[in-house]
């Protein structure tokens, strides 16, 4: 029984992405197509272009209320837009970011999960860090909770790094990246998001784990890639990163743009060689 509030809004007859589907794409090379969504009107957008993942990221902090970084977003805040959220879907798989200090203890990290997944109806929790995560990560997935480790640039970290920088780019620091990514296959996530490192790191970790690494800025050689839908609908004001791609430039209709994106990712038209760091 189709138990949503928005049932006008969700496709029907398609059968909805799992893990399983995840990793089959990644060891057939058929590229993975997310994006960020906040509300039922977006996420249904991206289910009928035939995005793989939505995730309903922290970054709502930014591109929704204004604020200047992630750190303010509440686990409230994160709830509720992740029920609105999987609302709207009915075939891509939902991701929903733990935001800032709710997982310092990994007691609080299965709490926090436990709202996401039970009340945001999320079917797997994104936890930005590195080797001070793993045990957490492993507490997580003991408990069946699917984990996205997001690595490389960590928003979460913006006022403790200075700003958005790209990391990596030293080798000890590319070394150790490439040594937290694989920790945190070995404690049990599922998936690694990499945000915004060189194209060769990125190349490295994805051939390095069995498990699917999304890219973002992290160039064209991971198994997939994830962008926040405003930016390739060109509605974020100001000067854009690099790796954006504003696909509503050539496209007549919000469903035309968003289908361009799926289908470039897919085949691998993005991103290209520009839109990576060195
Ligand atoms: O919060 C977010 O939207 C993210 C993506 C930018 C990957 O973490």
């Amino acid at each position: 029984m189709n138990t949503s509030p928005y049932p006008h809004l969700q496709q029907q007859s398609a059968r909805p992405v799992t893990l399983g589907d995840l990793r089959a794409m990644k060891n057939s090379g058929d590229r993975i197509a997310c994006l960020t969504a906040y509300d039922a009107s977006f996420a249904a957008l991206e289910d009928r272009a035939g995005v793989d993942v939505v995730l309903v990221g922290d970054s709502l902090g930014m591109v929704v209320q204004g604020g200047a970084s992630t750190t303010g977003v509440t686990l409230d805040d994160m709830v509720y837009h992740s029920r609105i959220t999987a609302a709207g879907l009915s075939r891509a798989f939902l991701m929903t970011d733990l935001p800032f200090l709710t997982y310092a203890t990994p007691q609080a990290a299965l709490s926090a999960a436990h709202r996401l997944m039970a009340e945001g109806q999320a079917k797997m929790v994104k936890i930005e860090g590195g080797a001070e995560i793993v045990e957490t990560v492993d507490f997580l997935t003991t408990y069946g909770v699917p984990v996205c480790a997001h690595l490389g640039l960590r928003p979460q970290m913006v006022h403790k790094l200075g700003g958005f920088k790209v990391q990596g780019r030293d080798a000890a620091d590319a070394e150790t990246i490439l040594a937290d990514a694989k920790r945190m296959e070995a404690a049990g996530a599922d998936i690694v998001l990499l945000e915004c490192v060189p194209s060769s790191l990125g190349a490295r970790v994805a051939a390095a784990l069995s498990i699917p690494v999304i890219g973002i800025g992290a160039g064209p050689d991971t198994d997939g890639q994830i962008l926040v839908i405003y930016d390739i609908l060109g509605l974020s004001p100001g000067k854009k990163p690099r790796f954006v791609q504003n696909f509503m430039a050539d496209a007549d209709s919000l469903d035309t743009a968003t289908a361009d994106y799926v289908a470039a990712v897919k085949s691998r038209a993005y991103p290209r060689d520009e839109h990576g760091f060195k």
